[in-house]
């Protein structure tokens, strides 16, 4: 077995075990935020982490309020700029902790005035020492280069602090069913096996979401991309109406992440309106409607609400990726000229 496919599989677990272990630091950093009267939050990340930001930008404004704006960490890096950030919350995720122009956007924020915290897998790198508060994603050491169980669990976290930030007892309560609706969701994966030899000589698709899920395109688009080597370009759903959709012609992959919710009516509008381009629609789904339109329907088998669906919706883009990857004789645990921390300034 490949560490991609054992850590996709444990993710559960590390899951269960950052919201059973982050509470009380998620805590402490609202509080901060409450007695600092932080009205704004930056998030500087890269990659992977980058997707948990955005899932962060959706959640934190959706539920508790607070606008959240994601960091161009060449701002700082390449252009020397300190915008003003005191009142502001900057907060850093790096799986690895070691991503430099992460930790410089901190470092410059905090001299700024900022408030700042970080969400990362190692308590001992560098971006815990520019950070006010620190949170742990617990998701063990992480070998396979391609991240999913650190992406999951820094979901979790950020889950963690905005039912902090906002006293939100039932999105904790939710919380905590969701490693449950996660191990359900790896059934999945004899679906996906048997789907993926349709796509052996895949070289492009869409991967398309809305709202919240936003981050599951952009995750399942970058897990596609570096495993498979799959020019895989996400989407917004409503930014691909408004161009892209001209590239579809008949045959051309589109992968439509859509659980029930407020975004569903418009992906089940997307996909009526794909499917007569003809286009071939891998639809990731709990709803029989939409998957009934697809050409592969991959049927999640649990409902989870959808604020909290990108953790349970990557599973199935992670599962995807590793088994394409292992079709096209690829080998996802180690992409080709990649390594497990890219250091960028
Ligand atoms: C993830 O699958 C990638 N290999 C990569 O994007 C990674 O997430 C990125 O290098 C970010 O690293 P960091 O979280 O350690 O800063």
């Amino acid at each position: 077995m490949t560490y991609m496919l054992q850590e996709i599989a444990e993710q559960p677990e590390w899951v269960e075990r950052a919201l059973a272990s982050e509470r009380q630091s998620a805590g402490a950093l609202a509080a901060a935020v409450r007695e600092r009267e932080i009205r704004f939050a930056i998030i500087a990340a890269r990659g992977t982490s980058d997707n948990a930001a955005t899932y962060a930008k959706y959640l934190l404004e959706i539920v508790a309020g607070i606008p959240v704006a994601l960091a161009a960490p060449s701002v700082y890096t390449l252009y020397d700029a300190r915008p003003k950030l005191h009142s502001t919350l900057v907060l850093g995720i790096s799986q690895s902790g070691q991503g430099t122009d992460v930790v410089e956007v901190l470092s410059a924020a905090r001299s700024a005035g900022a408030l700042t915290a970080c969400i990362t897998n190692n308590p001992a790198s560098p971006i815990t020492q520019v950070s006010d508060h620190v949170l742990l994603c617990h998701a063990g050491e992480e070998r396979a280069v391609a991240a999913t169980k650190t992406y999951t669990t820094a979901l979790a976290v950020v889950g963690l602090l905005t039912a902090m930030l906002s006293d939100r007892r039932d999105l904790l309560e939710a919380l905590g069913d969701v490693p449950r609706l996660m191990e359900q969701t790896l059934s999945v994966r004899t679906a996906v096996e048997q789907s993926v030899a349709r796509y052996r000589y895949m070289e492009e698709c869409a991967v398309l979401a809305r709202g919240i899920n936003q981050a599951t395109a952009l995750e399942a688009a970058l897990k596609l991309t570096e495993t498979s080597y799959v020019v895989a370009k996400p989407f917004s759903g409503a930014d691909f109406l408004h161009g892209p959709i001209a590239m579809v012609s008949a045959g051309f992959p589109c992968f439509l992440y859509a659980p029930p919710g407020r975004a569903y009516p418009f992906m089940l509008e997307l996909a009526l309106k794909l499917r007569d381009r003809g286009a071939e629609l891998v639809a990731v789904s709990s709803n029989a409607e939409i998957l009934e339109l697809a050409t592969v329907p991959i049927a999640v088998p649990v409902s989870v609400d959808e604020l909290l669906s990108p953790l349970v919706y990557i599973v199935p883009g992670q599962l995807f990726a590793y088994h394409l990857a292992r079709t096209k004789g690829a080998n996802p645990d180690a992409p080709r000229g990649l390594s497990k921390v890219t250091i960028t300034r």
